[in-house]
């Protein structure tokens, strides 16, 4: 069952993005907590987020995405893929995926990505038996740390994992491109079994937490934000949508900042809606996924230029 309270991240706690003077791990860890998806999490303090991710903003007006917007190319550039199964025993029950669900999650990724250009692989199928990471990973974690074993490829290649942590309200995450050049290690999606296609959650067993997470690691951000003052995921056509934040449904007409334009995106792949609502990206959040991935993972969308891509401030 789902719970009745407020979603959220996991980012609550304040020191999530304290980016005070320490190296390595802590910044990583603070800064790395961005792409977290909780179910029943708890309230996020919005300075922080303002102080995260900077208060200024300088987005390119649409007339500018439309002008670099300029090549049709209709050939989807390929990304690999390592599908890193965890379970506790190798059973179904304990957290094993078939390859044909697999292949079936994959289909609904692939058909989501098509118009923005990528289409998936999977290069391998790693399945990996070890109950306590299966049952214990969550970010920020110690077993998170040991399971950075596991990843493969580079900065162009998708690591995905499943597990089925107990205890935690996290049922995925996925990182985000610009994170690399701090913690590399981390970079990838995760997905509780029970919200990979199929899984057993009531309303996210149609495989679209894969595009939520796959649309974090390339790039964006979450449709909805924290107060109704100002956007936070670097999109312009993503109308500004408050917390709360209805829990799954498909809230249509929904107007949570009645003061700015818009209608809160209820069919965004980037929102919380169910699986079953969530169908959509918008061309904004397409011209930015192009955009990161040409920046930080080397993969360039004919048209794009890397060196006219903003700076998220
Ligand atoms: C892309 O399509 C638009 C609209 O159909 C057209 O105006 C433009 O010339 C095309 N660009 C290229 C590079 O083919
Ligand atoms: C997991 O499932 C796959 C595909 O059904 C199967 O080949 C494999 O033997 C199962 N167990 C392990 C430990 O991989
Ligand atoms: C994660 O998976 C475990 C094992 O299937 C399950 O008990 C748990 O409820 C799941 N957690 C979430 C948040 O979906
Ligand atoms: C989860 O919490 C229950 C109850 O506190 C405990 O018995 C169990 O060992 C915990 N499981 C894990 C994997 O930490
Ligand atoms: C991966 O991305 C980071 C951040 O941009 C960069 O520092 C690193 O050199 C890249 N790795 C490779 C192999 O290109
Ligand atoms: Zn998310």
């Amino acid at each position: 069952m789902l719970c009745t309270t407020l979603w959220s991240t996991i980012l609550a706690s304040s020191a999530c993005f304290t980016i005070a003077s320490a190296t390595g791990l802590h910044v990583d860890r603070s800064r790395r907590l961005v792409g977290v998806d909780a179910l029943c999490g708890t309230a996020i303090d919005p300075s922080t987020i303002a102080a995260f991710r900077g208060n200024a903003r300088n987005q390119p007006s649409t007339s500018s995405i439309l002008a670099r917007r300029a090549d049709n190319s209709s050939v989807p550039l390929p990304i690999d893929v390592y599908m890193q199964i965890l379970s506790a025993d190798g059973t179904e029950e304990g957290g094993n995926i078939s390859d044909e669900t697999i292949g079936k999650q994959f289909t609904v990724l692939n058909e989501a990505f098509l118009h923005v250009g990528f289409q998936f692989r999977v290069v391998d199928i790693i399945r990996t038996i070890n109950e306590r990471w299966y049952h214990n990973l969550t970010p920020g974690s110690s077993i998170e740390e040991e399971v950075t074993v596991l990843r493969k490829g580079g900065n162009a290649t998708l690591n995905v994992y499943t597990m089925g942590a107990l205890n935690t309200s996290t049922q995925a995450w996925g990182s985000v491109p610009s994170e690399l050049q701090y913690h590399s290690q981390y970079d990838g999606v995760t997905i509780n079994g029970t919200a990979f296609l199929g899984g057993s959650d009531p309303v996210y067993g149609l495989g679209r937490s894969m595009i939520h997470e796959v649309g974090h690691w390339f790039g964006l951000y979450h449709t909805f934000a924290y107060g109704c003052e100002k956007s936070y995921d670097y999109v312009d056509d993503t109308p500004i949508e408050n917390q709360p934040i209805a829990l799954g449904g498909c809230d249509v007409g929904r107007d949570s900042c009645p003061d700015q334009p818009g209608l809160d995106l209820v069919h965004n792949y980037m929102s919380y809606s169910s699986d079953e609502c969530r169908d959509s990206f918008t061309p904004g959040q397409v011209q930015r996924m192009r955009e990161q991935m040409a920046k930080w993972r080397g993969i360039v969308y004919p048209g794009i230029v890397v060196g006219d891509i903003p700076d998220d401030v």
